[in-house]
């Protein structure tokens, strides 16, 4: 699978988990990070380029501020912990989205983070933190509008490649294939541009039973379809 360059997965399912064992939604979350840990470990593993995981949604914001906090903690937990992982396994780190609505001390661990393993040969584990991809369209045309309003340019045939250049997530090459796990068939605002071409596979399995053995399956799968481009 050598021209496989980018998975992207919609982590969803861990508040269902939860009720179905009549505990807490959080214990879900608890649980999905542990898969997250496992997926993200086997990713570098088979040497997947780059791995996207929708962490936070934009929307998630809108959840109850209990579960929300949680949320964050967790993930701020999480970073404490697992930054050595980060380094035994040579991943770079990459978060993506609006991160201002974090804590200073979160945000400070964030680009930190980022900073310390840019140089790292390994994954490229970007994290979609407060991410919403229609945010990032705005932000592209922002961008834009600026570069070219201080150039004096009035881009009148700007084209796709230019176009793409000013996304936030332009480094990063277009996911080939997106997991959503949880039993939803939706897309829900993650890399809306960059998702064009994009195998699409959605599964019942919520996501704290989401093992690397079905990840494989998946990836199996995916090399039988036939990815054509529009092209006959
Ligand atoms: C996905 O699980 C994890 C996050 C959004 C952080 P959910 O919390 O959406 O779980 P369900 O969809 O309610 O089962
Ligand atoms: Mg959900």
């Amino acid at each position: 699978m050598s021209s496989f360059k980018h998975l992207a997965i919609i982590m969803d399912g861990n508040g269902t988990w939860a009720k179905k064992r009549h505990h807490r939604r959080v214990f879900g979350h608890i649980r999905g990070l542990k898969t997250a840990l496992r997926i993200i470990k086997h990713c570098s593993q088979i040497q997947i380029p780059f791995l996207s995981l929708f962490t936070l949604s934009k929307e998630n914001f809108n959840r109850p501020a209990e579960e929300i906090e949680l949320l964050i903690k967790l993930l701020d937990k999480a970073f404490d912990k697992y930054i050595p992982f980060l380094f035994q396994n040579q991943i770079r780190f990459c978060p993506l989205g609006d991160i201002s609505v974090f804590s200073k001390d979160l945000r400070e661990k964030l680009i930190q983070s980022q900073n310390q393993t840019e140089k790292h040969k390994g994954l490229n584990l970007i994290l979609a933190l407060n991410y919403g991809g229609r945010q990032e369209i705005i932000q592209a045309f922002r961008k834009a509008y600026v570069y070219y309003f201080n150039q004096s340019v009035f881009p009148k045939n700007i084209k796709e490649k230019e176009i793409a250049s000013f996304f936030p997530s332009a480094n990063f090459p277009n996911p080939d294939l997106l997991i959503r796990t949880g039993g939803e068939s939706r897309i829900s605002n993650f890399y809306l541009w960059s998702l064009a071409y994009t195998e699409l596979f959605f599964t019942q399995t919520l996501w704290p039973d989401f093992t690397a053995q079905e990840l494989e399956q998946i990836l199996q799968n995916f090399k039988q379809r036939e990815r054509r481009f529009g092209l006959i």
